[in-house]
């Protein structure tokens, strides 16, 4: 298995048979991304709300014919109206597929396509695959249910937004590791836009305070298992 950032909340993965996973998508807009739209394709992409930098590219990388888009019911009713495969799932649901276990959770944020189209519940995912679980919670606030979330699954790798105004800062960050107790905790959606600067070094060392691993994954890193 081997994961990839890609700046933001942006992830790739690629499993041992050559399955192609992105989540939240977010390439084009994003100063961040060492990648670009035309060179990326995917079996499934997971999206966990339909805000632009989430939903992000996912239609210009999507092929209609090949590609399943996984997310909530009513984001995934408004792709496929559009004619995209989708995967209608919801908010404590959870299904195994060829890749491994993926589970939507709760997140404390909105959700509705660029265009203004209200999209459902915004959502995090809980994903296992190839032996280790990994918690991304899309865009959202802190909320004490986390703590759930990690005595439920056993969490290797959460990512945490840390940039703030329209998520969790470095605190409320700090503070969510704790809660889910994750192996391991790596800051993300920070620096992609002036509001949300953030230094994911002070994240970091605030964390293993904690006694809870942190590393920083810089955009283009990956982590393989
Ligand atoms: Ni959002
Ligand atoms: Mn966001």
């Amino acid at each position: 298995m081997k994961l990839t950032f890609f700046g933001h909340a942006a992830f790739g993965l690629e499993t041992a048979d050559g399955v192609r996973i992105l989540i939240d998508p977010f390439i084009s807009k994003n100063r961040l991304s060492p990648v670009k739209v035309e060179d990326l394709e995917a079996d499934y992409i997971i999206v966990t709300h339909g805000h632009d930098d989430h939903l992000g590219d996912t239609l210009q990388i999507a092929d209609k014919e090949k590609t399943l888009i996984i997310t909530v019911l009513e984001l995934a009713h408004i792709l496929a109206k559009k004619g995209y495969r989708t995967e209608a799932m919801q908010i404590g649901g959870a299904y195994n597929f060829e890749f491994g276990r993926l589970k939507f959770v709760m997140a404390l944020h909105g959700s509705a396509t660029p265009d203004g189209q209200y999209a459902g519940l915004a959502s995090g995912v809980v994903l296992t695959i190839e032996g280790k679980t990994i918690y991304h919670p899309g865009d959202t606030g802190l909320f004490y249910d986390m703590k759930l979330i990690g005595e439920m699954n056993k969490i290797d790798y959460m990512f945490v937004p840390i940039g703030g105004y329209f998520t969790m800062d470095i605190t409320d960050g700090v503070k969510a590791a704790e809660l889910v107790q994750p192996r391991c905790a790596i800051p993300m959606h920070y620096d992609t836009f002036d509001l949300i600067n953030a230094d994911p070094k002070e994240y970091v060392e605030k964390v293993k305070k904690l006694g809870i691993d942190s590393m920083i994954l810089k955009p283009g890193e990956s982590i393989t298992w």
